[in-house]
């Protein structure tokens, strides 16, 4: 018996759903429709009392149920709404008009970001985007190679979200703070189905979101900053949660706050926050080494069942390489999914990748069979 299993009554849509689509949104937490009637019972009795008893706090104190999940330590880690605006705090920490003017990323890199870069270009940035040869993975030496002297940021997302690919993040820090340049990795696709520790990998910053494998519903984004850069780093993309003393309503120049919250802007997303937590601590109180594993054991099984059933698989076969998605290139793919969603079985489709399918935790080996063995049905009654 799978211990994991216990969790599954946790999540209500699995009851009447194969829910198979972790990756792109997690399933609810039965707890999370608490936390929110615990968010409006505050705002309803306490009223404005409710910043200083713990909302105004709480893009730390959620964050910290993040730090623990992805290494960072605690109030190392802040919320913020999603992963484009901490992208966007951290390109704007840096001076671009310079001669270390260079920001490295690759065609892994989720578009959200890459609008973001190219939008740095009216400041002088050049954007170098190392094209992925087949679209789906990215050769570490070529990436290193495009890493130099004038190189400001590498930006990397640690698992691809089109191919499930696992980038070799400690590679690309070393490299990166061998000419001088820093790293942001986006941990959207592997935080939560993967270990990470972004204080063993060393590098400077961290990007990632509460929707996907985290099962923290949407709207709770987080940004890790290593501690030991947040003196020097002034981001422009800033508000008035990020001064020293908030509450003084100083005009003028921001002084930013010695801690984290130099990071942040203006009011937070209380309740967003509220529902991702419930979700954050469940990934606590598992740990993700056992989600790791099971989904090393349910991913091979899936790639196993297309391989019978003869259907192409876009994912990297090697375990150390492939994070928790399965992409199958079935014939009319997007048709199939729509015929997977009709029949109860939540995937989805990228185009130029296929069907994305994602066991996670509370998956079953018969939920796992039974996906492959209805995109079999549907395909050959076309
Ligand atoms: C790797 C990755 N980064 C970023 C995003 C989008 O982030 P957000 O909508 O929070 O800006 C996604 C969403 O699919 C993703 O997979």
């Amino acid at each position: 018996m799978d211990p994991l299993l216990a969790w599954r009554k946790e999540f209500p849509i699995l009851a009447n759903t194969t829910y198979m689509v972790s990756h792109s949104l997690g399933a609810m937490p039965r707890r999370a429709s608490d936390a929110l009637a615990e968010f409006t019972d505050i705002w309803a009795t306490r009223g404005i009392r409710a910043w200083e008893e713990g909302w105004w706090d709480m893009p730390v104190t959620t964050g910290d149920l993040i730090g623990s999940i992805i290494g960072a330590g605690q109030g190392e880690a802040v919320m913020h709404q999603n992963v484009s605006i901490c992208q966007w705090i951290v390109a704007s920490c840096f001076d671009w008009r310079g001669r270390r003017n260079k920001l490295v990323t690759d065609g892994l890199n989720f578009p959200s970001n890459d609008y973001i870069y190219h939008g740095l270009e009216r400041q002088g940035a050049v954007v170098c985007s190392v094209p992925s040869p087949d679209g789906m993975t990215m050769p570490l030496e070529t990436l290193l190679a495009a890493i130099d002297e004038q190189t400001q940021l590498v930006s990397v997302s640690h698992v691809a979200f089109r191919s499930s690919y696992v980038q070799d993040l400690a590679s690309i820090t070393r490299r990166a703070h061998e000419v001088g340049a820093m790293v942001v990795a986006d941990l959207y696709q592997s935080s939560g189905t993967l270990p990470v520790n972004v204080r063993e990998l060393n590098v400077d910053f961290a990007t990632g979101g509460s929707v996907k494998w985290l099962c923290g519903g949407p709207g709770a984004g987080y940004l890790y900053v290593r501690r030991d850069l947040w003196s020097v780093l002034e981001p422009a993309a800033t508000g008035w949660q990020a001064h020293r003393q908030p509450f003084a309503f100083e005009g003028g120049p921001i002084d930013f706050a010695d801690s984290a919250m130099r990071f942040l802007n203006g009011t937070p997303n209380v309740p967003a926050m509220y529902s991702a937590r419930s979700g954050f601590e469940i990934i606590n109180e598992i740990g993700v080494e056992p989600i790791r594993a099971k989904s090393l054991r349910q991913t091979q099984l899936l790639m196993d069942l297309a391989d019978e059933a003869g259907f192409p698989v876009r994912t990297c076969r090697q375990p150390h390489l492939r994070g928790g998605v399965v992409i199958l290139d079935v014939p009319g793919g997007r048709e199939v999914t729509k015929e997977l969603l009709r029949r109860e079985i939540l995937v989805d489709y990228r185009p130029n990748a296929g069907i994305r399918i994602a066991p996670h935790f509370y998956t079953t080996d018969e939920e796992v069979k039974y996906t492959v063995a209805q995109i079999s049905d549907i395909v050959s009654a076309k």
